[in-house]
């Protein structure tokens, strides 16, 4: 499991974490919800170690990464495979070349091994033939598979989702909302959803917690977040600009 606490990190100006604490179980779904700029995408690069917290802890299986060398890190980081807000492929490289990128990196797997993984993690992800494009050439709905593809060709533990269906229709966010359960069964991961779509959360999450004001100010099961008279997470759901949340 993945245990954080009082994690605290300023950005220029700004306390965006401020004792935050969240437990992530293994094997569960959590979707992290809140508005946009609140630190969802903050949180993940520290889960991940991409980074350093100015305070508190993040503790992964037992062991704390705050404070771990890059090489530590580096190691820990091997566990997780993450899907980026946009993406991140690269567009110089093809997309096979992209999602074997670890593989060639980290592993020593022959060229062989790595095209015979590729070409199963993208049909997991329902790509076929095509290894051989650019990312530029994709849609978007295909980008965010093959970033998916991308993170889970190392045979994650952890999958972080960042914003997973932003920007895709609905039938595609439909897909990749299916494809988060598949993998979660077929992988037995543990993972980490940041949205602030709301019909993905439902769909995908064991847990729903919110991050407001640098904490998590609630966290519950779907029903609980359905049933809470938590003014904030009233306010977010049902998508209201009066309330104790302040639009930025
Ligand atoms: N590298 C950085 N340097 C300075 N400020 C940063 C940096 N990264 C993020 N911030 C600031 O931290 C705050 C939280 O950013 P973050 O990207 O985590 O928000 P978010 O919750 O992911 O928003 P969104 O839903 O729009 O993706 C913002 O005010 C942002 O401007
Ligand atoms: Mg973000």
């Amino acid at each position: 499991m993945i245990r954080i606490r009082e994690l605290s990190k300023r950005l220029g100006s700004k306390q965006v974490l401020k004792d935050c604490d969240l437990d992530i179980e293994s094997g569960e779904t959590i979707v992290v919800l809140g508005p946009s700029g609140t630190g969802k995408s903050v949180l993940l690069k520290h889960i991940i170690g991409l980074m350093h917290p100015d305070l508190g802890s993040i503790e992964i299986e037992g062991e704390n990464i705050v404070g771990m060398s890059e090489r530590e890190i580096n190691q820990v980081r091997k566990r997780f495979g993450m899907l980026f807000q946009g993406s991140a492929l690269f567009d110089s490289m093809t997309v096979g070349e992209n999602v074997g990128l670890s593989l060639r990196e980290h592993t020593r797997m022959t060229d062989a091994e790595i095209a015979r993984r590729v070409s199963e993690r993208l049909e997991w992800v329902g790509l076929k033939d095509v290894e051989g494009m650019k990312p530029a050439s994709l849609s978007g709905g295909m980008r965010k598979r093959a970033g998916l593809a991308r993170a889970i060709a190392m045979d994650p533990q952890f999958i972080l989702y960042d914003e997973p269906t932003t920007g895709l229709d609905p039938i595609m966010s439909d897909v990749i909302n299916q494809l988060i359960r598949d993998l979660q069964r077929r992988m037995g991961v543990t993972s980490i959803v940041v949205t602030h779509d709301l019909i993905s959360a439902y769909h995908v999450a064991d847990r729903l917690a919110m991050l407001h004001g640098g904490k998590i100010v609630f966290s519950g099961t779907p029903d609980q977040v359905r049933a809470t008279t938590d003014p904030m997470v009233r306010q977010f759901i049902e998508g209201s600009s009066t309330g104790p949340i302040q639009p930025v």
